[in-house]
């Protein structure tokens, strides 16, 4: 699939974004970036769902530039999806791992008023990390409530309903390898 083409599937038109190829780019220079930083006791905090499929790559990424590390999930879900003000955010499983004076980097899918990984980001900062990073496939800086911003990104995008990659509208299209706008 090349960037900009078109697919119907399941009665929507979904536009091609960034590409299987693109993706891959980014995820390996993300993995670049990190590794150059040598953290020493690594622990990755995959926030679930929507970052299960960039998490993945990004580890195996990560594997290949010589980076150790603990990987732990944790699952939050965000209340009132709908009523942007409440945007109250949950935790539906927590990690397991001890955080205290460790390194933490914190994957999501996107960040988009940042309530989801501000509310991580002061969790683990209250369990005592020794630093907590934010690493996010996508910003939509168009629409942050929270004071938060990512530490490593992989694109910056215009406030456009994307999914694909893991991210979802209703829970479908996770699967898709490539990040597409849902057009209708
Ligand atoms: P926030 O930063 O707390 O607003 O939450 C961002 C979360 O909203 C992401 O982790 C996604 O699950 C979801 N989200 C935001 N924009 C989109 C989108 O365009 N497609 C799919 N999910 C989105
Ligand atoms: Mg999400």
């Amino acid at each position: 699939m090349n960037s900009g083409e078109r697919r119907t599937l399941a009665g929507h038109t979904i536009r091609v974004l960034y590409n299987e190829e693109v993706v891959a780019e980014r995820v390996n220079a993300i993995a670049e970036e990190i590794a150059s930083h040598n953290y020493e006791n690594l622990l990755v905090v995959a926030i679930l769902k929507g970052s299960f499929i960039f998490a993945a790559d990004l580890l195996r990424a990560l594997h290949k530039q010589g980076v150790y590390l603990e990987m732990d999930i944790m699952i939050l879900s965000s209340y009132g999806k709908n009523l942007e003000s409440s945007g109250q955010v949950q935790i539906l499983r927590d990690i397991e791992s001890t955080v205290r004076d460790r390194p933490v980097i914190l994957i999501d899918d996107i960040l988009e008023s940042g309530r989801t990984i501000a509310f991580a980001k002061d969790l683990i900062v209250a369990r005592g990390a020794g630093e907590v990073k934010t690493c996010v496939f996508l910003d939509k800086p168009g629409k942050r409530a929270a004071n938060v911003d990512a530490d490593f990104l992989g694109f910056s995008t215009p406030d456009l309903f994307v999914v694909g990659y893991g991210m979802d509208m209703a829970h479908s299209f996770r699967e898709l390898p490539y990040v597409g706008v849902v057009e209708t």
